[in-house]
């Protein structure tokens, strides 16, 4: 954003440990790290949930593969956190509340509930999908090098997993037909969409203004509705209604 405080990759974990960043910009970048950890976590535990419950050898293998690369992801950005003097089980603790929030139904969902092939696409498309965005867009570009290059990292599986994810859709629409498929979205899409989080937050404004994130989160929402849109019709399926406001839900 213009007038954010530092520009892309412009804090090391040195300069933030030496106390050279003012003490704010340390817990905004903690509290941040610690949703993008969590959410790492409870997208592989999805993964491994529905592995468990696929009988297709080809769709296992491909949930096993994503399962391996999400706890890498997660290992990654906690790894962030370690650095930073902050341990898995903080972190974890200090996201108690947010683990409850509705921004995080579709992770905590995929996590806990997720079933067969169509909880395994329905996860992709709420946590891969939007997942893309949010480091595509917003933690690429962040002002703190070290997850902005984790961000690097993880943004060349997550594609693959988008890939698959639209390959699996068009599968599911042939398989279970579209009226399954709708009446999944219905339920996910909500979720999908609120993984982004409520707009104009003080923490987000926060994460504008030191340059950790780049857009606030109902622009990313939009983004991923319209990617979304175009990829249900090309599958033949028609896009839910959503009310305005966070937390959406189906009208
Ligand atoms: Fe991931
Ligand atoms: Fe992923």
């Amino acid at each position: 954003m213009p007038g954010a405080q530092f520009g892309p990759r412009q804090v090391e974990a040195a300069d933030v440990n030496r106390g050279r960043v003012e003490a704010h910009y340390t817990k905004v970048l903690r509290r941040l790290l610690g949703a993008h950890a969590l959410a790492e976590k409870l997208t592989a535990e999805g993964y491994r949930r529905t592995a468990a419950t696929i009988s297709d050898p080809e769709i296992r293998r491909i949930a096993h593969k994503n399962l391996a690369e999400e706890q890498r992801h997660a290992a990654l950005v906690y790894g962030l956190l370690a650095q930073l003097g902050v341990s898995e089980e903080s972190a974890d603790r200090a996201s108690l509340v947010l683990r409850r929030a509705p921004s995080f139904e579709a992770a905590r969902c995929f996590a806990e509930q997720a079933q067969g092939e169509l909880g395994l696409l329905m996860g992709s498309i709420s946590l891969d999908m939007t997942g893309l965005i949010m480091i595509g867009v917003n933690y690429r570009d962040s002002s703190y090098a070290p997850h902005a290059r984790a961000a690097d990292e993880i943004l060349e599986e997550e594609a693959d997993h988008d890939e698959f994810g639209t390959g699996a859709l068009r599968a599911a629409v042939e398989r279970v037909g579209a009226d399954a498929v709708s009446a999944a979205l219905r339920q996910w899409l909500p979720r999908a969409v609120n993984f982004f989080g409520p707009p104009g937050s003080g923490f987000t404004f926060d994460c504008l203004r030191y340059g950790l994130k780049q857009k606030d989160n109902d622009e990313l929402a939009g983004l991923f509705l319209s990617v979304l849109e175009r990829r249900l019709n090309q599958a033949g399926l028609e896009m839910p209604r959503l009310s305005k406001t966070y937390p959406h839900t189906i009208i």
